[in-house]
């Protein structure tokens, strides 16, 4: 099993990483945090249905109570609506203050589990057991949690740091192509922002990674865990380093927002954006022009992405309006090389019109749909 730490002082935890680990959670558990007289496991359907066996019989082997509630999990439920219903479903289920919550599934079981938990009875304990590519990379470390609201995503929240994180990407057979790349993006971007050799690993064997050949995806899993977990341990709340984490995502979010958050998954709009910051990290002088195509090619060879196709004024207008741009001056995070970046606030509408026009111009050619 591999361990890698977050280390936030007392609220420091591990994220442990292995093969078939689901079978082993229950010990994992019991190891880690003691003596846990019930668990509370929230999870969707489909994700109970392919996944809860594994993890119930470790749950029972280790002689942990648990109860399993089931919420849905798409984007659209992502909401305050299910972290009431979710809440209700804890205290009918006995939750309290005793209690451990498991969050066993992607992103939006992590992230409205997380909330719940952080809130339920003033706080309770959780264990990240993310389930796709992303919930794996990203979204399980760190301690943001949240939902969105009609008006804006992930505006209401809060940092709830789990107590452990448990990744088999045994788990990940199941995931579909688009759901599976769409992780793959955010692998990518820990490779240009911090790590040449995984960006070089990816370059070298994507052909294996794409088909989830298992020991190189596990050590694309494990880099870009270490990536994550290194910039969160130094840098628990949005400060500079954390910004790092948003490369791809001025671009990236705005897509998303463009287009009501529809055509994209959030891990596609990202790699549009990826490819268009590099362009714009090249105009401005910051990124060397081979650096730039090598962002390009990786992002391009991953296969079909959805086509651009948005007028560059409207994503300049959501640039401008995002919640993480200060005083309407948008910063971007530009790589200097490949595993270095640098954060600029001196990047022109020009130069960002002209970005979104590249990535359309590629997307009509790259065989994206
Ligand atoms: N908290 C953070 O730091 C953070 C970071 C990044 C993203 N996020 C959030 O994460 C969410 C996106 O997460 P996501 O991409 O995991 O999407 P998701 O949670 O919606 O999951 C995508 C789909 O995959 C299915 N699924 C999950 N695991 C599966 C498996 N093993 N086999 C088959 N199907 C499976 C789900 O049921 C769902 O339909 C967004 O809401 C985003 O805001 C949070
Ligand atoms: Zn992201």
């Amino acid at each position: 099993v591999k361990k890698i730490p977050v280390n936030l002082g007392p609220a420091s935890y591990q994220v442990l990483i292995a093969n078939g680990l689901l079978r082993h959670a229950g010990a994992s558990i019991r190891q880690h945090m003691g003596d846990t007289a019930r668990c509370i496991v929230v999870t969707a359907p489909c994700i109970a249905r392919l996944w809860r066996k594994p993890l119930a019989s470790s749950l029972k082997a280790a002689k942990i109570n648990f109860d399993v509630i089931t919420i849905p999990d798409g984007e659209k439920h992502k909401n305050l609506a299910t972290i009431e219903t979710l809440l209700k479903k804890m205290t009918i289920a006995g939750a309290d203050r005793g209690s451990v919550v498991i969050a066993f599934g992607g992103g939006v079981i992590g992230d409205v589990a997380g909330f719940a938990a952080s809130i339920y009875m003033r706080g309770l304990p959780i264990v990240q057991v993310p389930t796709t590519l992303l919930a794996q990379v990203d979204a399980a470390i760190g301690g943001k949690t949240g939902v969105n609201l009609s008006t804006g995503k992930n505006l209401v929240g809060a940092f709830h740091q789990p107590k452990l994180v448990l990744i088999d990407p045994n788990v990940l057979e199941t995931l579909s192509d688009r759901e599976f790349r769409a992780g793959l993006f955010e692998v990518i971007k820990c490779g240009v922002i911090r790590d040449a050799k995984l960006f070089e690993e990816l370059e070298r064997n994507l052909p294996k990674v794409l088909a989830r050949d298992a020991s190189t995806l596990m050590r694309a899993i494990e880099a870009s865990v270490t990536v994550k977990a290194d910039v969160v341990s130094q840098d628990e709340r949005e400060g500079d380093l954390r910004r790092i984490l948003n490369f791809g995502h001025t671009v990236g979010h705005a897509l998303e927002a463009a287009t009501n958050y529809k055509t994209f998954l959030h891990g596609e709009a990202v790699a549009w954006g990826m490819v268009a910051a590099a362009t714009i990290g090249q105009e401005a002088g910051i990124t060397p022009m081979s650096v730039a195509g090598r962002v390009r090619e990786i992002v391009l060879r991953c296969g079909p992405l959805p086509a651009v196709n948005v007028r560059p004024n409207d994503i300049l207008k959501f640039i401008q309006s995002d919640k993480k741009t200060l005083h309407g001056i948008p910063h971007f995070v530009l790589p200097t090389r490949i595993g270095a970046t640098t954060i600029s606030n001196k990047i022109s509408p020009a130069m960002i019109r002209h970005a979104v026009a590249e990535i359309t111009a590629l997307s009509g050619k790259s065989g994206a749909k």
